[in-house]
This record gives C-alpha cells, structure tokens and sequence, in this order.
C-alpha cells in the first residue's frame, strides 16, 4: 500500500510515494516553464501543470513498480497564492498570475483603503495583502480585463486546479485559503464580510477544509489519464510551505523551522491565535485543526550566498580546488570559520531582492558595510553568512515579540547541510538547531496528510510521532564570550538597515 503526495512547485512538479512507514518508495520530478510577460509579471500555464502532474504521477508508478490501485490516498501541496481562474465550463480563462508577480502594489493599497486603514484590514483578513497574496490578483483582473472578469466561474489556487483535473471537485484547505486574503482566519472560514467589501461573488470559491479532510476523489477520466485507480480519496493538503513544515514533523508549538534555500523562511506552529500587531510577521492556518503558523520570509538567503559566491568569491583562494556546487558552499563556509565572530567590523546586508521580513521594503537593498583592508575574502565570506543568519534572527525575534518560545530549530534546505552554519544558527538564534531523517519535503508531508485523511494515523501529529526523527542536534555554544560577541555583531547588524533607508530609496528613485 502507498500513499501519494503532490508538490506542485514554481519550477517543477514533483511526486511521492511512500510506504505507512514513512519509506520512499518512488519520486519523479517535471519541470515546466515560467513566464514574464511583462517586467514584475510572473505567470504559468495550467496545462503545463496538468501535463507535469500526469507525467510526474505516471513516472513514479513506474519507478516503484506498484499498481495504481496500491495507491490508498492522494495529497496536493505547492505554491501558494497562485490566481488559477476557470469559465462555467471549467476552461482556464487566463495564464495563472503566481505568487511571484510583482503587478499588484496598486490593488494592495486600495485593498487596505477599501477596509478603512490598515487595522481594520488586519482585524479582517489576520495579515495585510501584499503582492504574492490571491485577492489584489483578482481585483486586478477586474480592473485590467473586465472581458475576462465577466466570464469568472471559479477562482482556484494552483494545487486546486490539480484537484479539479483529477476529480472534478472545487475544493481547497484552510492553510491555501489563507493566502488568498479572503479568509477568516480565526474562524477558519471565508469571511463574508471580506468578500462582501470587495464585492467577491461567494460561490466562485472552492469548498475550505482542513488539511486531512477527504475533499474528492479521482474521477474516471483522471483514473485512464494517470494511471491511478477511480474512487482514490484526494484530501485537502496544504500549501508548500505548511506541507513541508508536517515534513518536517513542525507541528507542534515551541519547534520552528528553517528553510535555507534561495529564499529564507522561519516558520512557527502556534496552538492558540495570536494577537496580531503591526508586524511583517504573517499568520496563516497551519495543516493542523486549530493550530496556526507565523511565518517570516527573507528574500535572498541562499541567494545571497549564491550571489557572493558567483561574483565576490571568485578566484577566492578557497575556490580554486573546487568546481562543483555543494563544495564551493561548503569552502566559503569553511573559510568564514577561519575569521572572528563579527568580521572583524564587517556587516552584509542581505536585502538583494528587497525584502518582505522583518522590513516589507521592495526598496531595501543589499550592503557590504564597514569595510577597510584587512578584510579578507574569508571575512567576506563571514559577514554574508552571519548577514543572512541575522536576517532570519530578525524572524525570530519578531515572533517571540508575539509572545512565541522557541524550544528546537529544525533546519532544512541546502544550507542546513554545514555543520558549521547550524554551529552558527544556534548561537545566533540560542536554541538548538536539529535535522530530521525526512528530506522529500512539502510532497511527503501531504502524503502524511493523506495517510490521517484514511485513517492510517488518528491525527497529524501522531503521524509525524510515527515517521519522523531528529538525526542530529546542534546546541549553542557553552561559551558566554561567544554568545556576548554574537550579540554585539547582531545590535551593529540592526543598526545598518536604519541607517541606510532613505538612501537605499533615493538609489531606487
Ligand atoms: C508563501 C510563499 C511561497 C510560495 C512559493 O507565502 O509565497 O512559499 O508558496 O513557494
């Protein structure tokens, strides 16, 4: 017996078979394209996602050698905030506007005016729009191609047109719904209120459920398309960032997550809902009833090293020996470890796409400050790793303002790989960072969900108990000269973004 996850990412679709043990059987990934339209615009064709899932799911039937009817039950994960849009016949109206596309400055703003101020736009909606969020999208649509709008069925976020095209159904889960800016997120429901302000008809959304909540099941046609057997329970799943937080078994409050891939996220379960202040901070329904999440976003975090290794750190002595990818991290890292806490007076900001957490400022932008001639390409190095790790402290901080304690940081993604970075990041954060045993990600966690939606666990929780373990535990170092030198290199950190706005706003003017 197996159980399927679907992560439906920006780049590839990737799918997952596992065993009731938590054991990969198979996993296959297709890839699609982006495109960009226009300068900020981000969009992808449906069919192309459609197309990847077929193909994906084919391959890992194939790959595992299992029958489809083995197949016991489906979840959908993948980018969030995607506007999938669908005539009264189901066809897609328009390519779908991602998470990614920068177009909508204009319908955030009068979103929150619409409300009457930003307070009462919280009091409504938990978190203030921003771009990547579903509702300015569509109020966009209104605006720019009111033939299209006219002819609105059904709004879907990307993983949901997925479902429709394997069962028919409109349905989405509670966690994906958040990031339409549609949703009460305390109750855990559309919000009529919200609706009504931005004159949304109601029954152009799917169905909101809960995570594990079996939503649909595979239709005939999608049986013969896929390989899958008709009748297959598909449940609610949950965008990829919740979705790969169940992966990593960050169901629980007290146990963050990091994520160091191109982006930074710092994600945080919480098991009551918070009081929201004015915040960068946002706050979502997480996989889990009656349990949320904060989550903090840095823009470039392995993009910043990426970025530091493609144009600063060439021909960095460190680099020379090394071609492939993983060493060359792995040789800045080693070498920022040969410099002193704080680069000797180097501080790097790590704001090269702007930034969304802790500042909300598409204006920051990235600094090397404080720089004299006895910096090396290792103090280099340093600043940009203790810039990025600072940045996500920042997240941290901000959530434990909301009144979050931080008991265990689970790492993931290609950073979490160096021993000397999770050195870092527990002296840094001061709580211990672990890695877990599971590393498919978002597609394993919706599998997870799956297995609870059929009863193979009683809940979430009790499933990431049954599957998921800490490999290895990284703590803070016993050293109180260490910790009282991080602090001081973060306080001079905090005080470079401040001091460099207004210029960073006149560079971008
Ligand atoms: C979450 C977010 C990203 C996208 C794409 O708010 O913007 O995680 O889901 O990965």
């Amino acid at each position: 017996m197996a159980l399927l996850g679907i992560d439906l990412g920006t780049t590839a679709v990737k799918a997952l078979l596992i065993n009731e043990s938590g054991e990969t059987l198979a996993s296959a990934t297709v890839e699609y394209p982006l495109s960009t339209p226009q300068p900020l615009w981000s969009e992808q064709d449906p069919s192309d996602w459609w197309r990847g899932s077929v193909e994906a799911i084919r391959q890992v039937l194939g790959k595992s050698g299992i029958p489809g009817s083995a197949v016991r039950a489906i979840g959908l994960s993948g980018q969030m905030h995607g506007l999938t849009l669908l005539d009264r016949d189901g066809r897609v109206l328009r390519p779908a506007i991602l998470w990614n596309d920068q177009r909508t400055a204009a319908q955030c703003q009068a979103m929150i005016e619409r409300a009457g101020g930003p307070a009462r736009m919280r009091a409504l909606a938990t978190n203030l729009p921003n771009p990547s969020y579903t509702a300015p999208k569509l109020l966009w649509v209104r605006e720019h191609e009111p033939h299209l709008y006219a002819r609105i069925a059904h709004v879907l976020l990307p993983k949901d047109y997925i479902r429709y095209k394997l069962s028919g159904e409109f349905a989405t889960d509670v966690g994906d719904a958040t990031g339409m800016a549609l949703l009460d997120v305390r109750r855990r429901t559309w919000s009529d209120e919200l609706l009504r302000l931005f004159d949304i008809p109601r029954a152009w959304l799917p169905l909101c459920a809960e995570s594990h909540v079996v939503t649909a099941r595979v239709s005939q046609a999608a049986a013969q398309e896929t390989g899958l057997a008709a009748g297959t329970p598909i449940v609610g799943g949950s965008g990829d960032q919740p979705a790969a937080a169940v992966g990593l078994g960050s169901v629980r409050e007290g146990i963050v997550n990091v994520t160091l891939g191109t982006s930074g996220v710092v994600f945080a379960s919480v098991e009551h809902y918070p009081q929201m202040q004015d915040t960068a901070i946002e706050l979502f329904c997480h996989a889990v009833p009656e349990t949320w999440f904060l989550m903090g976003v840095m823009l470039s975090a392995g993009g910043s090293l990426r970025w530091h290794r493609d144009v600063i750190a060439n021909g960095h002595p460190a680099l020379a020996s090394v071609n492939h990818n993983g060493d060359a991290y792995d040789a800045l890292l080693s070498s920022a470890a040969t410099v002193p806490i704080g680069a000797e007076g180097l501080i790097f900001l790590p704001y090269l796409t702007g930034e969304r957490t802790p500042h909300r400022d598409p204006l920051a932008r990235g600094a090397f400050v404080g720089l004299t001639l006895r910096h090396t390409q290792a103090h280099l190095a340093r600043a940009v790793v203790e810039g990025i790790s600072f940045g996500l402290r920042d997240s941290i901080e901000l959530m434990r303002a909301l009144g979050l304690k931080v008991s265990e940081v689970r790492a993931a993604g290609g950073g979490a790989r160096s021993a000397v970075w999770r050195q870092m990041l527990a002296d840094i954060f001061e709580a211990d960072i672990t890695l877990v045993n599971s590393t498919e990600g978002g597609a394993f966690g919706v599998a997870l969900l799956a297995g609870v939606g059929i009863g193979l666990w009683r809940d979430t929780r009790e499933a990431c108990d049954a599957v998921i373990r800490v490999t290895s535990r990284t703590a803070p170092s016993g050293d109180s000269a260490v910790r009282a030198r991080y602090a001081e290199a973060y306080a001079r950190y905090r005080e470079a973004y401040p001091a460099l706005k207004p210029l960073f706003s006149r560079l971008c003017g």
